[in-house]
């Protein structure tokens, strides 16, 4: 395959965090999930160098990468990058492939949120690496591309993974998303949604929480999948809700969900005490949002409580994240 030559020596891009709405873990079992994007950003700079032995350097503060370097026909034909450089690696090793180049990388991240809020930072680090790389060698790839190429560079590193968040981050809006083959993904137009985003103090492991969801599954098939199809028809009937703003049934959904997920052991304490003082405050519903076992809980509340809620939240020590919803997804800067 012939090689590509940048069409820019420096592009800028970003995409925006997410936030699950409903359906977080049952995604994973061919399931389908409400996701909205967060106008929380990550931004990647991307410089091509010519160059006689190309290298691809990484700074990421957020993740502890200083001057991160390596050589690129390693990566390319040893996919065996480990550690915070790893999706950044992969995202490289898979363009590479397809569009063969021979020029160095310097890549440089820099977020508007840390990495521990649990809003999508690997699955925007994915996004704007390939939407980057794309846009620096101009070959034009579109988001449907984009989106199967992330979902192989997170296996690659992840090995699981529904992809949910890469197409939000990729997409942007509020996305109806069915992980199933093809991945279907729906963007809903939705004039508003009043939610609130606090988080619980806790930082959460994804892979462990999924894991640990996998085994529960696995060894009370007659308890857990039912939990699951639950989840699922949660979904299906919070997807109109959505689109009609019926809030009491949104958040009516909201709190199902949340009561299911504490089943399945993802609730923490924190979490939960987050939903119960917003539903004390007279929200329309609350829930945790992604994996569990700490992160963000969201909360579905009219405007007019905002303000009392975020001082009882604050008072007892969560953090209300300013962030509003169904953002502009990759772009460039
Ligand atoms: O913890 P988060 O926000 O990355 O969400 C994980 C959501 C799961 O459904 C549990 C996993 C997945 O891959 O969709």
């Amino acid at each position: 395959m012939p090689a590509v030559s940048p069409v820019h020596s420096r592009v800028k891009v970003s995409a925006p965090g997410k936030l699950f709405l409903l359906g977080e873990h049952a995604i994973v079992y061919n399931g389908i999930c409400l996701i909205t994007a967060v106008d929380s950003r990550l931004y990647m700079t991307l410089e091509a160098h010519p160059a006689d032995e190309p290298t691809l350097t990484i700074t990421a503060p957020a993740v502890g990468l200083d001057h991160w370097q390596h050589s690129i026909d390693e990566i390319v034909h040893s996919n065996q990058v480990s550690g915070p450089a790893s999706f950044i690696a992969s995202c490289v090793a898979l363009f590479h492939r397809q569009f063969p180049f021979d020029v160095s990388l310097k890549i440089e991240t820099a977020s508007d949120f840390a990495a521990t809020l649990g809003l999508g930072s690997s699955s925007a680090t994915v996004a704007t690496a390939l939407f980057g790389l794309s846009s620096l060698f101009g070959v034009g790839l579109s988001h449907r591309q984009l989106f199967d190429m992330g979902v192989e560079a997170i296996q690659q590193v992840q090995h699981l993974g529904s992809g949910a968040d890469l197409a939000a981050a990729i997409f942007g809006g509020t996305l109806y998303y069915a992980n199933h083959t093809p991945r279907e993904i729906i963007p809903l137009d939705i004039p508003t949604l009043p939610l609130m985003v606090v988080y619980s103090g806790q930082k959460a492991g994804t892979v462990n929480y999924v894991q640990q969801v996998r085994q529960l599954h696995d060894s009370l098939p007659h308890i857990v999948p039912p939990i699951i199809e639950l989840m699922l028809t949660i979904v299906e009937e919070g997807r109109p809700a959505l689109e009609k703003t019926d809030w009491p049934r949104l958040g009516q959904l909201m709190n199902i969900q949340h009561g299911l997920l504490h089943a399945i052991g993802v609730d923490t304490a924190s979490l939960a005490d987050i939903v119960f003082q917003a539903r004390a405050s007279g929200a329309y519903g609350a829930k945790l949002s992604g994996a569990g076992g700490g992160d963000c809980a969201i909360i579905l509340v009219s405007p007019a409580k905002h303000e009392l809620l975020t001082e009882t939240l604050t008072d007892a020590g969560y953090q209300v994240l300013p962030l509003s919803v169904n953002a502009v997804g990759v772009r460039l800067e």
